[in-house]
């Protein structure tokens, strides 16, 4: 089995790099600056089943790239992690400080980053037997929770992300290639909050719920224990 993981340098991502590698998966683990990438670069000495390939989920060039590096190999398991949340880095943007190209940046690697790299390995996808797509999104997407203000670009472009994969899970279900939506709890992350699940208990979960995916449910959003999440 093999799976391809997007922002694997660090938190979620090289965490699902490494218990996917232990358990014997071939593990194509992608980010920006592979050079500066020195926890992956570990792990992929100590792991030979770990290649490092350049993938920044915006660039159309990196795009082509993935897809010429990955050309004709079946692809399992696709799990679009990356994603930033630039509300972290200052104060709680409210009417008077939006700032609308930091918007623009989140939609662009948090929604359309995910499409993305999706359709650019959509062949290795449907060259797989029992292909998924795994999609890392978040509580802040659920629209029916929302009861405080801020975080107005991670919310949205995590709320419109759900909305796509939607769609995609439709599209996709014909081609037997199955979509599931993950939340993976408050990890402990540079993202995350300071206190909360580590990486490790997190993608045991999130792994149980993708070895647990069936195509009948395909679209699901849930948390990293399989509890139904609220759109
Ligand atoms: N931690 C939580 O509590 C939590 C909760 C809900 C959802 N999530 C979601 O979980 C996912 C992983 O987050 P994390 O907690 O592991 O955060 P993190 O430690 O900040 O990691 C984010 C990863 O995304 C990468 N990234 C950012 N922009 C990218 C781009 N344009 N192209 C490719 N990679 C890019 C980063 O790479 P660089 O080092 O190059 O920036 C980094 O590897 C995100 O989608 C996040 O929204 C996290």
């Amino acid at each position: 089995m093999n799976v391809l993981v997007t922002g694997s340098n660090r938190g979620l991502g090289l965490e699902l790099v490494k218990q996917y590698a232990e358990d014997g998966w071939q593990v194509f683990a992608t980010c920006r600056h592979p050079a500066e990438a020195g926890r992956l670069r570990e792990l992929a000495d100590t792991h030979g089943s770990v290649s490092i390939h350049r993938l920044d989920v915006t660039s159309t060039e990196d795009m082509r790239n993935i897809a010429w590096e990955l050309a004709g190999a079946p692809l399992d398991l696709l799990f679009n992690n990356a994603g930033i949340y630039l509300e972290q880095h200052y104060a709680l943007p409210q009417l008077g400080t939006i700032r609308y190209d930091d918007w623009l940046r989140t939609f662009a690697v948090n929604t359309q980053g995910a499409v993305r790299v999706t359709e650019a390995l959509l062949e290795n996808l449907r060259a797989a037997a029992q292909p998924l797509v795994a999609v890392m999104t978040s509580h802040m997407g659920s629209i029916g929770d929302i009861d405080m203000p801020g975080s107005l670009y991670y919310r949205s472009s995590k709320a419109a992300l759900n909305a796509t994969m939607q769609g995609l899970a439709a599209e996709l279900e014909p081609a037997g290639i199955g979509v599931l939506l993950l939340h993976p709890g408050g990890v402990t992350t540079r993202m995350g909050p300071r206190e909360g699940l580590t990486p490790v208990d997190s993608v045991r979960g999130l792994r149980q719920q993708v070895a647990a995916f069936d195509l009948a449910h395909t679209g699901r959003f849930v948390r990293f224990d399989g509890t139904e999440m609220p759109w």
